[in-house]
């Protein structure tokens, strides 16, 4: 089936779809977006996605292309349009053409781009969980926005890749891990505190993350955010990491070392099943 994309008003085949080449995203990653997971034909937790969406161009001052029930229909349209049950929607919000300048143009004009496919959930594929290697976290100081300026994401990425690691986890100049290429990090430490940075613009503050917050704190677990560091984690019981993409995924060795026993943890299994019940999957989904 060919796939679909929406851009700037229209639906077009995706291998045809583009925006002008002085689109400001293109340029300068002057550019916001954001992940929604598909489960089942619905969406997990669109109204956080939205709301962050929202934050995202209102930090960056970017006019928001349409209202959200306009872009709420035009998310449903993509999903329809790719016959997408179980996959993802991702949505680019940037400052629009223009004439190269850095300086915002004077339109208000954004440009927006909506895809959407299926893909498998990675939890149920990696049951055995996931190793991550550390390296330095060199990006920006306001990782709080969902920008496309990913390029330090790319390469930490790419050396875990190459290290034959499923995510960098990134540590900050305090010495503290802040988080993963494309996840939030986390530990469950020997007394069973469930420990993760907290929402400081070092971070992504996740959708999952929050989500994953409050299911651990209904079922009794005490959340503690705050920040940890490698040896923190290294002596920790359990690891795991967390998005929309990954859902809750165990993280068993960090740069060779085992955490806790060196296989997926209790409490993050009981977290990866509660998480999944939210998002709609039946247990054994995509297994
Ligand atoms: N990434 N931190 C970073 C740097 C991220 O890029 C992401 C998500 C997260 C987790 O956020 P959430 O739980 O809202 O997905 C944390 C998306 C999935 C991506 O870039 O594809």
């Amino acid at each position: 089936m060919s796939r679909i994309a929406y851009v700037n008003g229209r639906f077009a085949p995706h291998r045809d779809a583009a925006v002008h080449i002085e689109d400001r995203g293109y340029q300068f990653a002057d550019a916001v977006y954001e992940v929604i997971a598909i489960q089942n034909g619905r969406f997990v937790d669109e109204e956080p996605h939205l709301d962050r969406l929202d934050r995202s161009l209102g930090e960056l001052r970017l006019a928001p292309p349409v209202a959200r029930p306009a872009l709420k229909h035009i998310l449903r349209e993509t999903v329809r349009r790719n016959r997408v049950r179980d996959g993802i929607v991702y949505m680019q919000v940037s400052r629009g053409v223009a004439r190269r300048d850095h300086a915002f143009p004077a339109h208000r004009n954004s440009s927006l781009v909506v895809t959407a496919r299926t893909t498998k959930p990675k939890s149920a594929a990696k049951s055995g969980g996931v190793t991550v290697v550390t390296t330095e976290d060199i990006r920006w100081k306001r990782c709080d926005i969902k920008t496309v300026g990913l390029l330090p994401n790319v390469l930490a990425k790419q050396m875990a890749a190459e290290a034959g690691a499923y995510e960098a986890w990134l540590i900050g100049a305090d010495g503290a891990i802040t988080e993963c290429t494309s996840a939030n990090a986390w530990i469950v430490t020997r007394g069973r505190d469930v420990v993760t940075q907290s929402p400081t613009h070092a971070i992504l503050n996740g959708i999952t993350r929050r989500t994953v917050r409050a299911i651990a704190e209904e079922a009794g677990y005490r959340v503690v955010e705050r920040s940890f560091t490698l040896d923190e984690a290294l002596a920790a019981a359990e690891a795991f990491l967390t998005s929309t993409t990954s859902h809750v995924m165990p993280v068993v060795r960090i740069d060779g070392r085992p955490v806790g026993d060196g296989r997926p943890g209790p409490l993050t299994g009981a977290l990866q099943e509660k998480y999944e019940a939210h998002a709609g999957m039946a247990p054994g989904d995509g297994a």
